[in-house]
């Protein structure tokens, strides 16, 4: 067994999605996706990517939308250290193209207590685009401080740290291919 493989058995509690719920709950989300928007008859969905959590869960959602779909990404920072919101939500990079008068889906790895996603929907709705929805692969909706939800929504999980399909502790475990919950001896 590799060293890293080691390393997952002893700090990864129990493994809450798998690959193969993670893969089919991505196929029923982009079908809703698509749905939703062909019935506007939109020329150009702006998909934007919340840096760096949401990356592998677009590119998987992203490749089975069929809508006209273009990209940007937005960096934010709303944890300073550990596992614990710090409240202050920082823009790190800003999207490259103006989303006024463009119909917007924001994408975001995880909803804890909505300071980011509130952050978001202040920051990108005063650039007035057409419409601006979120999808979000992840929601802990008992640790919600601000009264906001999601758009589209993966799966809505326990309070519980986890990590994988893009999610990170301290920048680590984001290429794990499933989201597995970190034991609190890791972080604590
Ligand atoms: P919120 O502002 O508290 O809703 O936090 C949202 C951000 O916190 C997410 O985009 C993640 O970066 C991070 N986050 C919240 N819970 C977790 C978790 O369980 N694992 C990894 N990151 C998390």
């Amino acid at each position: 067994m590799s060293a890293w493989q080691k390393h997952l058995d002893e700090n990864i509690e129990e493994i809450l999605i798998d690959e193969q719920m993670l893969a089919k709950r991505v196929n029923e989300l982009a079908k809703e996706i698509s749905a939703a928007y062909q019935t506007l008859d939109i020329d150009e969905l702006v998909v934007i990517g919340v840096l760096r959590g949401s990356v592998i869960f677009m590119s998987d959602l992203i490749r089975r939308l069929i809508l006209p779909v273009t990209i940007d990404f937005l960096a934010i920072s709303s944890y300073t250290k550990g596992t614990r919101t710090s409240g202050t939500v920082r823009i790190l990079k800003d999207i490259a193209e103006s989303i006024t008068d463009k119909h917007v889906l924001v994408i975001e790895d995880i909803v804890d207590t909505g300071l980011t996603l509130q952050c978001l929907l202040d920051l990108l709705g005063a650039r007035r685009p057409k419409s601006l929805k979120i999808c979000t692969l992840l929601d802990k909706p008992t640790r919600r401080l601000v009264d906001l939800e999601a758009d589209y929504v993966g799966f809505q999980i326990p309070d519980k740290f986890v990590v994988g399909y893009g999610l990170d502790y301290e920048g680590h475990y984001r290429q794990v291919p499933y989201i597995g919950v970190l034991k609190p001896e890791a972080y604590q």
